[in-house]
């Protein structure tokens, strides 16, 4: 028996069967609203059936629950210029629509301005437009609509095709593997050592672990998802216990909201089956933004049997050179000077600058399959 979901019932919206009516007007959905419209369809999102209402969105807000006190941190809307907003009414129904394709229906219930400012400062802590999260916000158009949704159409899948999952699937996965511990693993950058070493930290104590990289949109610097991708696998296959790990893709656009963000990984992971979850040293942070243990310390906002999915918080990892292994404050002796601190940041600095980062760093299968990849996607732009 699998972990109930958020709310108590995983979603189903989609209707693959429907046929669009043309008749209807539209909305022109970005690529993070395209990937919302999938993730609330496919259950993802449970308890969420539809883009946020007013009274959901400030409660998320001030709370960082649903109005009817469900937690939820992050405001999942559908933003739509002061044309459109003039011209859709409470009570219709309409498409959702990305470039030329239908793939979904709105029965919209509301419209409304959001304040941004008080958006930007809740949920990112920071008004600040050089915070790629925060840009977006104001980059977006000025009304959100909100209502249900159906999905008609599931977005096309180009590459590593057979790593989407909806929720279904992997509960699915998860029961026949026979797991009834499972940690969640959110990462948007290339695998490095201290990934690998809090993973197996945690599978000492859990049956399988959901490597579940988010491939949805993320800032221009991080590398490409593609080619993240070839690292998960090749890493699992030279330095995993295969029954132990089951890798399939999150296809969220990264939010970069530090605490907030990794409230709302962790529910979306015990929708996908996870009973434990991963949150490491600044999990979904970005510059110095957060505290580097901020999205841990949120966690104690909840009582603990509010979220029903267990964080396993873990310590700034590194390799000490004198341990000769990875380790943490809590299990190392030596002095920082033996240390070699490793983050996503920094393997992404030195892939760019043509260095190889050293085997305390990465493993070396990886490092070549990403400089390999990189050079692909440079000869090939
Ligand atoms: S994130 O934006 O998806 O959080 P990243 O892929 O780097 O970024 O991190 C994935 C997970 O690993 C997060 O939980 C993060 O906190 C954790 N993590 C990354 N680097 C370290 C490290 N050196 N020590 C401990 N945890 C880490």
């Amino acid at each position: 028996m699998s972990i109930i979901p958020h709310g108590g019932k995983l979603v189903n919206r989609i209707k693959l069967s429907s046929v669009a009516d043309l008749s209807l007007n539209y909305v022109e959905l970005d690529n993070m609203e395209l990937s919302d419209l999938e993730l609330i369809a496919n259950g993802a999102y449970s308890p969420l059936e539809g883009f946020m209402g007013k009274a959901d969105y400030y409660s998320v807000l001030h709370n960082m629950r649903l109005n009817n006190g469900i937690p939820w941190s992050i405001p999942i809307t559908l933003a739509v210029d002061k044309w459109k907003a003039a011209e859709i009414e409470a009570g219709e129904r309409i498409n959702l629509v990305h470039n030329d394709m239908i793939y979904g229906m709105l029965e919209v219930e509301e419209k409304f301005k959001p304040d941004k400012h008080m958006e930007a400062d809740l949920i990112f802590r920071t008004t600040d437009l050089n915070h790629p999260g925060v840009r977006k916000l104001f980059e977006r158009e000025d009304f959100y609509i909100s209502g249900p949704i159906t999905l008609i159409k599931k977005p096309e899948k180009i590459t590593f095709t057979s790593f989407y999952l909806d929720p279904i699937e992997t509960r699915k996965k998860f029961d026949e593997l026979g797991w009834k511990t499972i940690v969640g693993f959110q990462t948007r950058n290339p695998v490095h050592r201290a990934h690998e070493y809090i993973q197996k930290s945690a599978l000492e104590i859990v049956d399988g672990l959901f490597l579940n990289p988010l491939v949805g949109e993320t800032k221009a610097d991080d590398i490409p998802s593609e080619i993240r991708m070839k690292s998960y696998q090749i890493l699992i296959e030279n330095y995993y216990p295969k029954n132990r790990v089951f890798l399939s893709v999150f296809p969220a656009a990264m939010r970069y909201a530090g605490p907030r963000e990794a409230i709302f990984h962790a529910i979306v992971r015990k929708n996908f089956g996870c009973t434990h979850f991963i949150v490491g040293r600044d999990h979904a942070g970005v510059g110095n933004y957060y505290g580097t243990y901020d999205s841990q310390k949120i966690f104690s906002y909840f009582d603990e049997d509010e979220l029903e999915i267990k964080p396993l918080f873990f310590e700034h990892s590194f390799y000490c050179k004198k341990c000769e292994n990875m380790a943490s404050e809590k299990t190392c002796p030596h002095d920082s000077e033996h240390h070699v601190i490793l983050s996503g940041t920094k393997v992404r600095e030195m892939l760019k600058n043509g260095e190889h980062p050293p085997k305390e760093f990465s493993r070396p299968e990886v490092v070549e399959t990403l400089i390999e990849g990189l050079n692909e996607a440079y000869i090939l732009h």
